[in-house]
């Protein structure tokens, strides 16, 4: 896990351009590299780790980026955050995405004195789910109604969350 560069471009494309990828994300998917880019841009300037942070996940071999982690809408008086994650496809069922957000969850905790991590899955999204009933979450509520507008659709995500004791 590393912060994002320029040369990210392909590797977040594969996941943010791949429709199936994105079907239970929160904004549409990107349409070319273009679009791409400036999440590259974007993503690689999150180094304030007030509010938000995102990382690139990155091949240990080539350092080639095979997805993203972030955490966001950090309110750190309540020490409370939520987090998201994204894979492509080619590198799923081989548990790194759940070796990453283990040590996203560790930094938080360790680093930002983090108490409550949430997730927002949607709940036909069951490897999301698995992962993070793997790590610890558990199934606090939903459907949050009509809680991401993507597009001109609204969809209803339900809500898990770690507490680290
Ligand atoms: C969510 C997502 C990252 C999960 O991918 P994944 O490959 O299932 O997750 P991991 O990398 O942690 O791999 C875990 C799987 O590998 C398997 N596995 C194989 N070898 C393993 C090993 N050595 N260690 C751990 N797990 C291993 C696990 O059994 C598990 O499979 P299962 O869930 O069928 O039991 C992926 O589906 C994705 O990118 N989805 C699109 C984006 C998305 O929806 N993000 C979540 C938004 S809320």
């Amino acid at each position: 896990m590393r912060q994002f560069e320029s040369k990210d471009d392909k590797g977040l494309h594969a996941c943010l351009g791949n429709h199936d990828l994105v079907r239970y994300w929160d904004f549409a998917p990107c349409k070319n590299i273009q679009e791409t880019r400036g999440w590259v841009r974007a993503l690689a300037k999150t180094i304030q780790p007030y509010s938000a942070i995102a990382w690139a996940v990155a091949d240990i071999q080539n350092d080639e980026c095979i997805g993203m982690i972030n955490y966001h809408h950090r309110e750190a008086h309540s020490r409370r955050l939520e987090i998201g994650y994204i894979l492509q496809a080619d590198y799923h069922g081989r548990g790194l995405m759940t070796e990453a957000v283990q040590q996203m969850m560790t930094h938080c905790v360790d680093q930002l004195k983090t108490r409550r991590i949430a997730a927002i899955i949607h709940p036909d999204n069951d490897p999301s789910i698995r992962l993070a009933t793997r790590l610890g979450f558990k199934l606090e509520g939903g459907p949050l109604r009509d809680y991401w507008r993507v597009g001109d659709r609204f969809m209803s995500p339900m809500l898990y969350s770690f507490i680290a004791v």
